[in-house]
């Protein structure tokens, strides 16, 4: 599998300049002192976003992909993880959700194709999905490390993942797979609640927020996801175990994979995680 070639044939590097730029010129405004909060606004909204806090710089940033089926529970421990290593949560499928949502956005027809994949439960095709990370390689490329959430999926994204982090002389410190039994990830998904506004993730019994239906972060309405229904919960595991499963092995070869059974409490699963992370630390 080839990694996929951006649309208008400029190099990588043609789409990453200015990142310590934009960084430096974001201090200035935002104040090199101010309380950095991951907001991930330039990853939901695109190039023409800026954050209004950005992580940290560190010398050695975490960068860790998280993969696993949907439902085992990526996006919370991404948030548990970038809220404790200081770096930026990236979920391509929070992209699409924040697009689909976006009533008063000029749709592409690719983006509109996009979604009815996303609906479907199947996966959107490679070339939109990486024309939609190349757009926001500003954020994977930031100093401050990331934790990618459902990206790469298939063997063709991660193939162009590397390439990218290749070109720029980045290496990944981890790749963490997450392991639970059919049953339980369907329980899980069939009881997730979303936050509108700050995406934050809730169950209604195992992580409930503290009022019901509202965020216990930022006030913003709990929704259930479109693609929770059982019909595609189905076309989410088969594509799952069609096209993601196969990075298992893909980052096994590579020396990156860290296998960690999903039971147990957010909390239990996230010091878990923080344990074999402490082996293998960013350098
Ligand atoms: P995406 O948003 O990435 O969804 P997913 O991979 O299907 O994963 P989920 O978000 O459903 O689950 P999760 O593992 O994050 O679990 P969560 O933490 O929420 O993608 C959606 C769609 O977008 C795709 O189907 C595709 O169409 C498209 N797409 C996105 N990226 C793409 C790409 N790269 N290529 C192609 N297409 C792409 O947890 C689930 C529930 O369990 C929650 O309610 C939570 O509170 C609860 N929970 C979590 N942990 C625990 C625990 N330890 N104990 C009990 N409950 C728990
Ligand atoms: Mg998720």
């Amino acid at each position: 599998m080839s990694a996929v070639v951006p649309k208008d044939g400029l190099p990588f590097s043609s789409h990453v300049t200015g990142v310590t730029a934009r960084r430096a010129l974001l201090r200035r405004f935002v104040g090199m002192n101010a309380p950095i909060k991951n907001d991930r606004i330039a990853w939901l909204q695109g190039p023409s976003a800026n954050c209004t806090a950005l992580p940290a710089e560190r010398k050695h940033p975490w960068r860790l992909i998280l993969l696993g089926a949907p439902g085992v529970g990526k996006g919370t421990q991404a948030e548990l993880l970038t809220e404790r290593l200081g770096a930026c949560h990236l979920s391509t499928g929070d992209v699409f959700r924040a697009a689909a949502k976006c009533s008063d956005c000029d749709q592409s027809p690719a983006m509109r194709v996009a979604l009815e994949y996303m609906r479907r439960g199947d996966l959107v095709p490679d070339s939109t999905v990486w024309e939609m990370v190349l757009e926001r390689s500003g954020c994977i490329l930031d100093c401050g490390g990331f934790v990618l959430d459902g990206f790469p999926r298939t063997l063709g994204q991660a193939e162009s993942l590397k390439e990218l982090m290749e070109k720029e002389k980045l290496s990944l410190s981890a790749v963490l797979n997450y392991e639970l039994p059919v049953n339980e990830i369907v329980r899980r998904l069939s009881g997730r609640r979303t936050c509108e506004q700050c995406k934050s993730v809730f169950h209604v019994t195992e992580r409930p927020p503290k009022i019901a239906s509202v965020c216990d972060r930022c006030g913003g309405r709990l929704y259930q996801r479109e693609d929770d229904r059982p019909e595609s919960i189905t076309v989410r595991l088969n594509a799952y175990e069609r096209s993601t499963a196969p990075l298992i092995q893909f980052y096994e070869d590579l020396g990156l994979l860290v296998r960690i059974v999903a039971k147990g409490s957010p909390d239990e699963i996230m010091a878990q995680t923080m344990n074999k992370l402490k082996e293998r630390p960013p350098h």
